[in-house]
């Protein structure tokens, strides 16, 4: 078995004032090394659920989600989701200062980034003053 994540009846409901939103139902499907997958759907069909649920931000689901061992997950959120307070350098690298991750490769890496994606002379900008593409590439 080459799966590096197999998810098996997805179900998610979301609680609310107005009633209970069943936003995902017995989704499953595999996901093998190396193969890139595209989650379509009309708006409101429970992309963004699934995706926070794989990302493990959200455990209130029910089903199995079966991984490889040591799988990391790096998820770009559907809103940029930088803090408005932070220059766009300082967003970039908080996931590595609250983890205790500054180490001189990372930040060179961090580096490596911000060239790849043209970000370099607005290091110091705070995300405000971002186009949203630019935003976008921060996240
Ligand atoms: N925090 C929440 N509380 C209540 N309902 C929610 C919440 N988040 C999403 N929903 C509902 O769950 C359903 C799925 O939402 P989701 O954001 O996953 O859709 P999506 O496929 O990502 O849509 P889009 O393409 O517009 O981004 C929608 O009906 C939405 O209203
Ligand atoms: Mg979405």
């Amino acid at each position: 078995m080459n799966d590096i994540l197999s998810i098996k009846d997805i179900t998610k409901n979301y609680y609310t004032k107005e009633g209970v939103i069943k936003a995902l139902d017995k989704i499953s499907f595999d996901i093998k090394q190396g193969e890139i997958i595209s989650l379509v759907g009309p708006s409101g069909c429970g992309k963004s659920t699934l995706l926070s649920i794989l990302s493990n931000l959200d455990k209130d689901y029910s089903g199995n989600i079966l991984s490889k061992d040591n799988l990391k997950v790096a998820y770009m959120f559907q809103s940029n989701a930088l803090f408005p307070w932070l220059t766009i350098y300082d967003n970039a690298t908080l996931g590595l200062k609250i983890t205790n991750n500054m180490t001189k490769d990372n930040l060179e890496y961090v580096d490596y980034l911000f060239n790849l994606y043209n970000l370099n002379e607005f290091k110091n900008s705070y995300p405000r003053s971002l186009s949203g593409g630019m935003m976008q590439r921060v996240g």
